[in-house]
């Protein structure tokens, strides 16, 4: 290299670390050292270094948060260790508890004596990211997604300064930092005043404003709104190829101690508020403590978070199928707010379970506007005398269901009229009853009721069970509603010429409707029995009762006892299996099933033999294709094991190319990646 641009080469690493350095003071230390015009003064020498000399610009460079060309679509990314979700209290009571399993569990392990130490943290109201470092780069940044597959947002992590595009210090080969990008109250309130002043979109809290500022196909939009990042979490660590993430638990004994780490590689934690204390005293102190300086704060949180601080003892806990075990989050109590009912409706649930809605005068109530709210059933709405007319007091807490809490007796108009539960199902006429000890009303009807149909089918369609693209929940209301599905049986004795008689669908997404409905007749066991929607058997339930018995005969006949001993399967769940395979119906409609070709094949046959077809490959799409929406072509393609990509480069396999294709054929074309069209597609996946 010539000494001259070794030189200009060396002064713009140096002008990156110190820019980098001062990034690390104001975002980390929250403690800048230069103003900001000196800031400014160096990254305008550090950019007009690079205008002279481009080709010296490097991908980590700080001038590189400018935003790239706008998106099509985003792509996935599968994390290699999934986001899970954290649990929640509400109340003192409910910390408690969590404390008290935290230690009984911990001493069928250990011998404890002290008092748990537990690190404490805000619960920031934002949204939950992965940043991969490789090497110290940077690689990519995704959303959460549904915990397992998020969405590619990496330009736009890119234009967020407190996120490091390279690491300092000690870091591992490779680093997934987990943490959230949030929005100040300030920055929030002026984005929006801009944009009521210039036409733009206005949001109504700075979490959705945060949210659509990361999801933003345009990375230059994203790059004007001002968004903040803190870490608070971690996934795959790698420091020795071979043992993932043992080396840096040699090295860290606990949570806090790897957020100092993180620190010293320059991510930006969220110290100040950081505690380490001992006990539930300990926790119970920190909440109060932040429950005063909450208003004071900031950025918006929506409560705080408690993790064992011991990693060895986080590992003993372990995780449950979608929260870790060593941690709780501890909310506010939930936003209130008044309003009016003006009428009761009842609504019917997949098992029956009718639930009385109140009809409300619309409400904006933490950033949202409600006009439902649930009365939870008959009981409590004669235990609080809540009546059409009153206004009431509703509560809406973080993702929940807003709930009517109490009617204001004050403010009672004279003519409110009293609730009067049903007498027979509002959808069937089937007559109602309460089972057992149960508060709740259901509706005998059972799958003769459309209700209850139409929601059974949903669930037993849905992805984690028969999976059948393309059958989405309007197309099963009609078919419900004109007659032609009354039980799951129905669905795979369709006709061409039934799904025609449906408006909704045309003749060739007819025949591909079909295709796929044909495809469906050898779920899974596990998929099969999440699908059967027995009380109590979620999905990771169903896949633990699958690995255990193998078929499906051997549930039918397995006794409480046997099903006691399925791993975390309590009596509650073991007994509401027992009785879902003892009621002869469920029982026929396996057996019809079975008669036309539709059984379960067990979990591990599955994984050998249904190597996934497109395992590995890579997608783009271009143009119109004429049965399919893009949304189902992208399902049928990771569902056999392939990825999609937005834009098209070299590393493309295909192009799925349909009507008045763009730039990707030519460039496809061009580069001799493989053009195919939808039938071609099709024949891929065996369809
Ligand atoms: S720890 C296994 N710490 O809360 C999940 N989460 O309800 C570990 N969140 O998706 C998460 N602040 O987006 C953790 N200090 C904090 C947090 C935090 C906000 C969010 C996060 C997560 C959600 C779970």
């Amino acid at each position: 290299m010539f000494e001259r641009t070794k030189l200009i080469k060396n002064k713009i690493e140096h002008l990156c670390k110190t820019i980098e350095e001062h990034n690390v003071h104001y975002y980390c230390y929250d403690n800048p050292i230069i103003s900001d015009s000196e800031y400014d003064v160096l990254m305008n020498e550090l950019l007009n270094l690079e205008s002279m000399y481009p080709n010296l610009i490097t991908e980590y460079s700080p001038t590189q948060r400018v935003g790239s060309t706008p998106l099509e679509s985003f792509n996935k990314i599968e994390h290699s260790i999934p986001m899970l979700s954290l649990s929640n209290a509400f109340t003192s009571e409910d910390v408690e508890l969590f404390n008290k399993r935290v230690i009984s569990s911990l001493l069928k392990k250990i011998d404890l004596r002290d008092d748990v130490e537990y690190f404490c943290d805000l619960k920031l109201d934002g949204l939950a990211i992965n940043l991969r470092y490789e090497n110290g780069i940077l690689v990519h940044g995704s959303t959460r997604g549904d915990g397992y597959i998020g969405e590619d947002v990496t330009a736009n992590i890119r234009v967020i300064r407190s996120i490091p595009l390279r690491l300092i210090g000690d870091f591992p080969k490779i680093l997934d930092v987990r943490g959230e990008v949030l929005m100040y109250n300030v920055d929030f309130e002026n984005l929006n005043n801009y944009n009521i002043r210039n036409g733009g979109r206005v949001f109504v809290n700075p979490r959705n404003a945060a949210a659509g500022s990361l999801r933003n196909l345009d990375s230059k939009v994203s790059s004007m709104r001002k968004l903040r990042f803190f870490a608070y979490g971690w996934g795959k660590i790698i420091d020795d190829q071979s043992a993932p993430n043992k080396l840096f638990k040699c090295q860290y004994k606990t949570h806090d101690s790897v957020l100092d780490w993180f620190i010293s590689l320059g991510l930006p934690v969220n110290k100040r508020y950081h505690k380490v204390v001992s006990g539930i005293s300990g926790i119970l102190d920190y909440y109060n403590s932040i429950v005063n300086d909450r208003d004071s704060l900031p950025y918006g949180i929506d409560g705080v978070v408690y993790k064992v601080n011991s990693l060895d003892r986080q590992e003993m806990l372990g995780y449950s199928s979608r929260a870790p075990k060593f941690a709780l989050a501890h909310k506010f109590l939930a936003e209130e707010a008044v309003t009016q009912i003006i009428g009761i409706d009842v609504q019917v649930g997949r098992t029956g379970v009718i639930t009385p809605v109140a009809r409300l005068k619309p409400i904006f109530v933490g950033g949202v506007t409600i006009s439902n709210a649930t009365l939870h059933n008959e009981h409590e709405i004669r235990r609080k005398d809540i009546r059409i007319g009153d206004f009431v007091v509703i509560r809406r807490a973080g993702d929940v269901i807003p709930e009517v809490v109490y009617p204001i007796i004050d403010l009672r108009p004279v003519n409110t009229t009293p609730f009067h539960m049903v007498v027979s199902c509002p959808i069937c006429s089937s007559s109602i009853k309460r089972i057992d000890n149960e508060i709740a009303y259901r509706c005998t009807g059972g799958l003769y009721c459309s209700a209850q149909l139409k929601q059974g089918l949903k669930h037993a369609l849905s992805r984690k069970a028969f999976n059948i693209v393309g059958f989405g929940e309007k197309l099963i209301d009609k078919l419900v509603d004109l007659g032609y599905l009354k039980s799951l049986v129905d669905v795979f004795r369709l006709s061409c010429s039934d799904l025609m008689k449906v408006e909704l669908v045309a003749e060739k997404s007819a025949t591909n409707l079909l295709r796929a409905i044909n495809n469906a007749r050898k779920p899974s066991l596990s998929n099969f029995i999440f699908a059967m929607g027995i009380r109590h058997v979620g999905e990771a339930t169903a896949i633990d009762i699958a690995n255990n018995f193998n078929t499906l005969e051997s549930i039918i006949q397995a006794s409480i006892d046997d099903l006691l001993s399925v791993k975390d399967v309590g009596s509650k769940t073991a007994e509401s299996i027992r009785l879902f395979f003892s009621e002869e119906h469920n029982i026929g409609i396996i057996n019809s099933l079975k008669s036309i070709g539709v059984y379960p094949l067990s979990d591990e046959y599955y994984k050998s033999n249904n190597l996934k077809l497109l395992e590995g490959k890579l997608f783009a799409i271009t143009g119109r294709l004429p049965d399919y929406s893009r949304e189902d072509i992208v399902k049928h393609i990771e569902d056999n094991g392939g990825r999609v990509t937005s834009n098209i480069s070299k590393k493309n396999h295909y192009l799925i190319a349909g009507e008045s294709s763009g730039k990707k054929l030519d460039f496809a074309i061009d580069n001799g990646i493989k053009v195919i069209d939808q039938k071609a597609f099709m024949k891929l996946i065996d369809l």
